[in-house]
């Protein structure tokens, strides 16, 4: 299924899916118009949660594909420390964006050097009392910026409103880099304020709770469509 506004990408979270479904749950989200699945990766140890790892992102892959056959990208949001050794499993796991907190590895550069020499596109992830200086020596290197709105770990967590100030900046570091970048965002985002993340400059939305806690999905995806339009 095409999205009618395919300037916007929604990235689904299976974190709040039902894992005993997951292959039915990330084909039913796809069919209710989900543009990306976002897979969140936890550690118990960067974070105080534990989910998924590679095994679980290679069987999913032959399932994260529109009733046409057209592939859907998976997000892997990596929540864990060290990185670089998972996140070429991950790489090999068929994962499309591999994406790292930059606290969390003692060699950034390295780990998107990790990440882009699979042929995989790479993000930095921040966290909502983290600053973006980072960019300053990796821009020119990443291909996604994801601004956490929530603090990492858990769903179902409400909006952190100062995100919004930083994505406006981060959409700011985008522009002066001229580079095709997408900004995304990840935490509390629901039909009725991923608008206003839109209008502070995010183009991609992760939203949990908000879709697989409803029994209709596609009525959720649509309302964030009407939203964003
Ligand atoms: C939190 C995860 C999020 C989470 C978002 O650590 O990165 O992707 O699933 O969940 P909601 O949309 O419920 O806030
Ligand atoms: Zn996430």
């Amino acid at each position: 299924m095409t999205s009618p506004h395919p300037k916007f990408n929604i990235a689904p979270s299976i974190l709040s899916a039902d894992f005993a479904r997951l292959g039915d749950e990330v084909k039913n989200v796809i069919a209710a118009g989900a543009d990306w699945i976002h897979f969140d990766v936890m550690d118990n140890h960067y974070v105080p949660n534990l989910t998924f790892g590679p095994m679980i992102c290679q069987a999913l892959k032959p399932h994260a594909k529109t009733p046409a056959g057209v592939a859907v990208p998976i997000d892997v949001h990596l929540m864990i420390s060290p990185v670089d050794a998972l996140a070429a499993s991950f790489a090999d796991a068929g994962a499309d964006y591999i994406s790292f907190h930059p606290d969390a590895s003692a060699h950034v550069h390295r780990s998107i050097q990790a990440i882009k020499s699979k042929g995989v596109k790479a993000g930095l992830v921040f966290n909502p009392a983290e600053p973006l200086d980072v960019l300053e020596w990796t821009i020119d290197e990443i291909d996604l910026i994801l601004i956490m709105s929530v603090n990492p770990g858990f769903g179902g967590q409400s909006f952190i409103d100062s995100a919004l100030r930083k994505v406006e900046l981060a959409r700011q570091w985008i522009e002066r880099s001229g580079k095709d970048i997408r900004l995304e965002v990840d935490g509390g985002i629901k039909p009725d304020n991923i608008r206003q993340v839109a209008d502070a400059g995010a183009d991609t939305f992760v939203a949990g709770s908000a879709i697989f806690g409803k029994p209709d999905y596609k009525a959720v995806v649509d309302q964030m469509r009407v939203a964003l339009a």
